[in-house]
């Protein structure tokens, strides 16, 4: 299938593995463009830039087809040697970057210079429209089901991305409660170039987590995830648990007067406990409400060539609707 994000990645099908700290290694990233997509690479999760250089470079000897590298800029106290990454990205020869979180104009001028494509990950069509004004490639459009922070708008997939489609003029992928080859088509439908998925992804064979995790979103229902951290404007939507149903309660009590200290043993370097050890109660982890959907652990092979066999089997029913 060809779309505009195809052509512009150079990638075989429109699907996108999005940046996912403790996830985002060199296996995810290799065995999702090995399949055809664009595997991405979670920067902030490496210690250092020269980790993320050696992850790069490893991600490269285990494939020759395109990857990404998610940059994710933090409202955070001590914040990254985000020139650093960027100067790993640009040395270690990748070809696109995904940024999110906040406005990367500061980045776009070295990216693009080394050729670089980037798209940018918003949850909103004016940030949308501000990511196409500074320069940005294309974007991905993250609906309020997805894992992960969807902002504080609460637009589902149905509305922001037709209304994207009518404001954007660079090409843009769906993301957020994205997982099969209904989703895929239906996204074309909707005005997107192609998918992006972080969910789908854990629950594979190759992704670098502890089995705990995949059987933990195997086992999920759509109902099994909750948003944390609304009224610190930060709002994330995690996997329950009983780190998350104690955190919630923390902020029904304290209401307004929640501060980031409050719940920091919830939330703060909890990823390596869950996603390595498969301490699946140490904290909030981020997981979209497409949990529901996911049913099993394929390898990304299996699960590219099944949601591309199924797109392509919907749009001949279509077609023979006529
Ligand atoms: C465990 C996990 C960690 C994530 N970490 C990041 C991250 O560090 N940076 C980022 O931009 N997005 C992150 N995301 C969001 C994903 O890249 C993607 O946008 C989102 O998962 C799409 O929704 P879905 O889970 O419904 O497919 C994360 C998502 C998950 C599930």
């Amino acid at each position: 299938m060809k779309t505009a994000i195809t052509e512009m990645f150079g990638i075989q099908h429109p699907i996108i593995q999005g940046g996912m700290h403790y996830v985002g290694f060199a296996e995810m990233a290799a065995a999702v463009s090995n399949a055809g997509g664009l595997g991405i690479i979670t920067a902030l999760t490496q210690k250092t830039p020269g980790d993320l250089a050696n992850e790069i470079a490893l991600c490269k000897d285990m494939t020759d087809k395109p990857i990404g590298v998610n940059v994710t800029f933090l409202p955070t106290v001590n914040a990254p040697d985000y020139p650093a990454i960027i100067k790993a990205i640009i040395d270690g020869g990748v070809t696109v970057v995904e940024t999110a979180g906040n406005n990367p104009v500061a980045v776009l001028p070295y990216l693009k210079d080394a050729g670089i494509k980037v798209i940018h990950k918003c949850t909103a069509v004016r940030h949308a429209l501000k990511a196409q004004s500074i320069g940005c490639d294309a974007v991905s459009v993250d609906g309020f089901e997805c894992g992960g922070h969807p902002g504080e708008d609460d637009v589902p997939n149905f509305i922001l991305l037709p209304r994207a489609a009518d404001e954007l003029e660079i090409p843009f992928v769906s993301s957020g409660g994205m997982a099969d080859g209904r989703s895929l088509v239906a996204s074309l439908a909707m005005g997107a170039a192609g998918m992006n998925m972080g969910t789908r992804f854990i629950a594979t064979k190759e992704a670098p987590v502890h089995d705990n995790v995949k059987a933990a979103i195997v086992a999920a229902s759509e109902l099994d995830t909750r948003l944390v951290m609304r009224s610190l404007r930060n709002t994330e939507r995690v996997m329950t648990n009983a780190a998350v149903e104690r955190l919630l309660e923390k902020e029904k009590t304290l209401g307004d007067d929640l501060k980031f200290e409050d719940i920091i043993e919830e939330v703060a370097g909890v990823y390596p406990k869950i996603m390595m050890h498969g301490e699946m109660d140490a904290g909030a982890w981020s997981c979209g409400m497409v949990a529901g959907l996911i049913n099993d652990i394929p390898t990304c092979q299996e699960l590219i060539d099944r949601i591309m066999a199924q797109a392509e089997d919907i749009i001949d029913r279509m077609n023979a609707m006529r």
